[in-house]
């Protein structure tokens, strides 16, 4: 591996499409990374197979097996380190984390959530958007601060609810814009290129609007 590559430790907890789209990316020598090891909280999930099948270390840290919150994230955040990853990709990582594992990996923590954040934060986020009436969705990456899917946003990217949308086709549209949207934003880190700062995010030395780069499907 080149020295110019950034290491990255993915951590899922379930099918690992998003890691997929990472991989592809690596593989393609579209994306300046080394995934360094991909980390679940679930054990036998497809994620990690996908990352066993690349030659990526796979491995699966059980929250089950923690009497709580913050003896699970410490030994998490050491797990991590030990790979000395750059950046730390939650790619469908289904927890909510303790602040002291937020901020030791402030400014190198990233988060897709299925949403035009600041709206629906938390699950079902395709059933609320149709329970609402809402005309457009969409998902947002963003940097993980302490607050729960409330971190300042990078990219954006749009899609419009139809008439005949359920919760699973509008899954599968917003899906289609993860796989996008998530390497694009993995590149700038990697490039240099994208910073979090106390008042939001720059992009090429430029502050990023509050909904972040903004992508239409
Ligand atoms: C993705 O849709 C992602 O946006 C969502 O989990 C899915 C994981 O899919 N994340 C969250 O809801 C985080 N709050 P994947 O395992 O196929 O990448």
């Amino acid at each position: 591996m080149s020295s110019s590559r950034i290491r990255v430790v993915v951590l899922i907890s379930g099918s690992g499409s998003n890691l997929q789209a990472l991989i592809d990316g690596m593989q393609r020598g579209e994306l300046p990374i080394e995934i360094a090891a991909v980390i679940s909280n679930r054990p036998a999930v497809l994620g990690l197979m996908r990352a066993e099948h690349a030659g990526i270390p796979a491995l699966v840290l059980d929250h089950k097996q923690f009497d709580d919150r913050e003896s699970f994230d410490q030994k998490l955040a050491q797990l991590i380190d030990s790979y000395q990853p750059d950046l730390v990709v939650l790619a469908g990582f289904m927890r909510i984390l303790t602040t002291a594992f937020t901020r030791h990996y402030l400014g190198r923590m990233l988060n897709i959530h299925p949403s035009l954040l600041p709206k629906y934060q938390g699950l079902n986020t395709h059933q609320r958007v149709l329970d609402a009436g809402d005309i457009e969705h969409g998902v947002t990456v963003h940097f993980v601060t302490e607050e729960l899917d409330g971190g300042p946003a990078v990219i954006q990217a749009k899609i419009s609810v139809a008439p005949g949308d359920d919760a699973a086709s509008l899954a599968k549209r917003v899906q289609q814009q993860e796989h996008i949207i998530y390497p694009l934003a993995v590149k700038w880190f990697a490039e240099g290129r994208l910073r979090m700062r106390h008042d939001g995010v720059l992009l090429d030395n430029e502050l990023l609007s509050p909904s972040g780069y903004l992508i239409s499907a």
